[in-house]
C-alpha cells in the first residue's frame, strides 16, 4: 500500500472538498469549514492514495507551542497505519527541537481513538478537559455523537 504524505499550507478547492467530506463523515457537518482549511497559519498534511486524499492532519503554532489540531482518516482506511504515517511525518519534519507539542484528543464512548498514536510518539496524557466542545456541539456544527446533550470529552496530551 503506497501512501504519499504531502505537506502544505495551501490546499486547492478539490483538496478542501475532500477533507471536508472526510470530516463530515467522522465528526459531523460543519465541524470543519472551508474557511478553516483556507487559513494559512494552519499546516496541513494530507495522505494520498493514487492521488486521492484518504486522511489529513492539521497543526498550528501558538506562541512557543505546536498544537495537533486534528487527525482524520477516511473510515475504510483506518487502522492501516496512515494516522501513524502522518504523525511520524509531523514529528520528523515539522516539530522543532525541544518544541512543546500539545494534542487535544477526542474521547467518545469512553475511548480515545488517538491515544495509542499519541503515546507511540512520546506524548503523555496530562488531564481531562471535560466537555471541551460543549459550547459548539450541535450548535455551530451538527455533531454525530450528540444525543440530547454533548457526549464527547477532550483529553490533553503533551510531551
Ligand atoms: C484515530 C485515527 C486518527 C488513527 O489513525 P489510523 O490510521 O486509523 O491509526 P493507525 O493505523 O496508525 O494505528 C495506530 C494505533 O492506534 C490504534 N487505533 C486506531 N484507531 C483506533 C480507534 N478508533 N480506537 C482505539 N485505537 C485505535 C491502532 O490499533 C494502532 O495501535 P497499535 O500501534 O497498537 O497497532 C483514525 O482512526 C481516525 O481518523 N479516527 C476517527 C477520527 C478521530 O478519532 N480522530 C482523532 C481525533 S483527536
Amino acid at each position: 500500500m503506497s501512501i504519499e504524505v504531502k505537506e502544505t499550507t495551501l490546499l486547492d478547492e478539490l483538496e478542501i472538498n475532500h477533507c471536508l467530506a472526510i470530516s463530515k463523515r467522522l465528526f459531523g457537518d460543519g465541524y470543519h469549514t472551508k474557511k478553516f482549511f483556507l487559513q494559512d497559519n494552519i499546516i496541513k498534511l494530507i495522505a494520498l492514495k493514487n492521488n486521492k486524499i484518504v486522511g489529513f492532519f492539521t497543526t498550528k503554532r501558538i506562541k512557543k507551542k505546536i498544537i495537533i489540531d486534528c487527525i482524520a482518516i477516511k473510515h475504510k482506511w483506518q487502522k492501516k497505519k496512515i494516522g501513524s504515517l502522518l504523525t511520524n511525518y509531523f514529528f520528523k519534519n515539522i516539530v522543532k527541537n525541544d518544541e512543546k507539542v500539545i494534542a487535544y484528543a477526542w474521547k467518545v464512548d469512553n475511548k480515545i481513538p488517538a491515544h495509542k498514536i499519541n503515546i507511540k510518539f512520546g506524548l503523555k496524557k496530562i488531564k481531562s478537559l471535560g466537555k471541551y466542545w460543549k459550547r459548539k456541539c450541535n450548535k455551530s456544527f451538527k455533531c454525530l455523537q450528540y444525543h440530547n446533550s454533548c457526549k464527547c470529552e477532550c483529553v490533553l496530551y503533551s510531551n
